[in-house]
């Protein structure tokens, strides 16, 4: 590939910044299989940009599904592809497909690149075998994986592994089979698809259980809301230069996606937040994020969940603190894009830090600076962007080496991160 890096100096001052974020990834993919197993037309405005969203558009496409502009028609029955599914990068496509299309008339593989090919599998298989699901992984337990071909019939399942793309798998098959199911589970994940399977009448949750009732999906219209795990980049570019402050409107409030928020003001940023609407029972609303001194943070239990994809920002941040910075619990960074408990801590150590990985999770030392320095994105759109945010308050520039893979969930992210540090 031509010259991938990405260099950013760090800011002159305070920066006060309204940003619109872009649309909210777990939504998006959410709402495209959700129209794709609907009974009729959708529409869907504001997807999110970037490859991953691009590959369920692309898979839904290869099954039958037509768009016309922001109107997407089902197939009714999917149509046989013909050739494996290609989902990308994309862990969310793959594995909400395999849950999703478990009740389709043929078998369909689902592919991925060599990063989602090493990601495990072996997850989803005791849950959707459990509904009679024909799942088949390679012999890695990786991709690619096939599914479908098979009658589902209801069944009760409890998982360990806090995922909730585990859970929409199950939550997706579920819903075409004979008969009630439930899944229980870890808390403190994103339930999007339980709450929209509520809003259609379809499921209801208590504590970390959901019932499902077998039925169809109806056309519905999704505006999707702004992507807080995209937004966290300029919530913590703020929250390290005291002074500084990012507003941003129309942002997915989910419960299981903001427990970076808790993080920031935990470690002294003040944070806004006020919910203004809601998309099919998931809240929506604006918030804003000043940047103060900050302190060290420990970060376990519940809240790991709910700010997983936001833990290499809470490195970055624990670098520009006061004491030591403590993620545990945190075992599943290990599978994410890359092992981000290496990439991660290789990141900060890169930029002059000091930073150790541990079994679950990762330790950062608070000097107050970082120097700046080379970071090597591993192909990790979350490591490219949170090296991008440490040059915020850096002595010296920050390159990013393989600076495009931010492509995977935000394109123009560089260009808005520096367009926001130079407003006032
Ligand atoms: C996602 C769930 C999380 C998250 C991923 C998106 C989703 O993964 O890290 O970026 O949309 O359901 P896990 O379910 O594996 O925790």
């Amino acid at each position: 590939m031509a010259d991938d890096t990405r260099t950013l100096d760090p800011i002159s001052g305070p920066f006060r910044a309204g940003v619109n974020i872009p649309g909210d990834k777990s939504l998006s993919h959410r709402a495209l299989i959700f129209a794709g197993l609907a009974g009729d037309e959708s529409e869907i405005v504001g997807l999110a940009p970037g490859r991953d969203v691009a590959s369920t558009v692309a898979a839904l496409g290869g099954l039958g599904m037509r768009r016309a502009g922001d109107r997407y028609e089902p197939p009714g029955v999917p149509v046989d592809p013909g050739a494996p599914v290609d989902c990308g990068n994309s862990g969310t496509t793959m594995r909400l497909l395999a849950g999703a299309l478990g009740a389709t008339p043929f078998r369909v593989t689902l592919a991925g690149d060599a990063s989602l090919s090493a990601r495990p599998m072996q997850r989803l298989v005791d849950p959707l075998r459990a509904l009679g699901v024909d799942l088949a992984l390679s012999e890695a337990d990786t991709a690619p994986i096939t599914t479908g071909a098979a009658r589902l019939t209801g069944a009760d399942v409890s998982i360990t592994v806090a995922s909730a793309q585990v859970r929409s798998a199950f939550e997706l098959a579920a819903i075409q089979a004979e008969g009630e199911s439930s899944i229980d589970g870890p808390a403190g994940f994103r339930d999007h698809t339980e709450r929209w399977l509520e809003a259609f009448g379809l499921a209801s949750t208590e504590g970390a259980q959901t019932k499902i009732r077998p039925g169809p999906i109806p056309g519905a219209r999704y505006e999707i809301p702004g992507d807080p795990s995209s937004a966290a980049y300029l919530w913590a570019s703020a929250a390290l230069v005291p002074g500084a402050q990012v507003l941003t409107p129309r942002i997915c409030l989910n419960p299981g996606r903001i427990g970076f928020l808790g993080i920031l003001e935990a470690m002294g940023a003040e944070v806004h937040g006020e919910v203004t609407g809601s998309i099919h029972g998931d809240p929506i609303g604006t918030v804003s994020v000043t940047g103060a001194p900050l302190q060290a943070v420990e970060v376990y239990g519940d809240t790991v969940a709910a700010a997983i994809d936001e833990l290499p920002l809470v490195a970055v941040l624990g670098a520009y603190a006061e004491g030591i910075t403590v993620v545990r619990d945190a075992a599943e960074l290990r599978v994410k894009e890359s092992d981000r408990t290496l990439s991660t801590t290789a990141m900060i150590r890169a930029l002059g830090g000091g930073a150790e990985a541990t079994d679950d999770g990762f330790a950062v030392v608070g000097t107050g600076f970082l120097d700046g320095g080379n970071v090597a994105a591993a192909g990790d759109h979350r490591i490219a962007m949170a090296g991008a945010v440490a040059a915020t308050g850096a002595r010296g520039p920050v390159t990013i080496t393989g600076a495009s893979a931010a492509a995977v969930s935000w394109p123009r992210f560089y260009d808005t991160l520096e367009a926001a540090w130079s407003s006032r």
